[in-house]
């Protein structure tokens, strides 16, 4: 798979320790406020954001209720293209409901307010946003996230469900790729 052009950047164990370090503060901060009746809903961000969920997910103790989203804003390139397109909206009712929203990386930080944004107007009592990757220095409108695994450098990052093409999704570690 192209293996020449990668650097392996953080390592599957490096990775899963980020997931769960994420899932701990979660699971602190979520344990007075998710019950049975009110679980915390987990938008998961799709495709990218598959693999981190369900890892993450698995490591949650509290009740959770799992959701999918699904938003396009990159095309056949390493660039985004600004604009976010809805793909595939919640399928649950959120008024009222306490949501986190969990995506992979936080680039230009656009998918994340725009669903962040989407989310409140549909009466979510409240919005938090996990990302387990941010690049800060890409950002090109402000978005909060509540937690966040690591900051990185401006890297073209794949594996761990982040793809380029649809390529390199599958791979464990998470790797730069030179020369996209
Ligand atoms: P944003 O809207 O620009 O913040 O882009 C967020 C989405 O772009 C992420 O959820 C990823 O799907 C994708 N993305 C951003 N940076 C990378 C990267 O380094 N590799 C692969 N996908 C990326
Ligand atoms: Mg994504």
């Amino acid at each position: 798979m192209n293996s020449g052009a990668l650097k392996t950047f953080l390592a599957q164990n490096e990775v899963q320790k980020l997931v769960q370090s994420l899932a701990h503060q979660i699971n602190e901060d979520y344990k007075q406020v998710s019950t049975d009746e009110n679980p915390l809903v987990i938008a998961i961000t799709l495709k990218g954001a598959l693999f981190f969920g369900a890892d993450l997910i698995r490591e949650l103790t509290i009740p959770v209720y799992v959701e999918t989203i699904r938003v396009a804003s990159y095309g056949a390139s390493t660039q985004s293209s600004g604009k976010i397109n809805l793909v595939k909206d919640l399928e649950t009712d959120i008024k009222d409901k306490n949501i986190l929203i969990l995506d992979e990386i936080a680039d230009t930080g656009r998918t994340l307010k725009f669903l962040t944004e989407l989310f409140a107007a549909k009466s979510a009592k409240s919005v938090k946003v996990c990302a387990l990757l941010s690049k800060p220095s890409r950002r090109e409108v402000e978005v909060k996230l509540d937690y966040c695994g690591r900051e990185v450098d401006d890297f073209f990052l794949v594996g761990y469900g982040l793809d380029f093409n649809e390529k390199y999704r599958q791979l464990k570690d998470i790797s730069i790729l030179f020369n996209a």
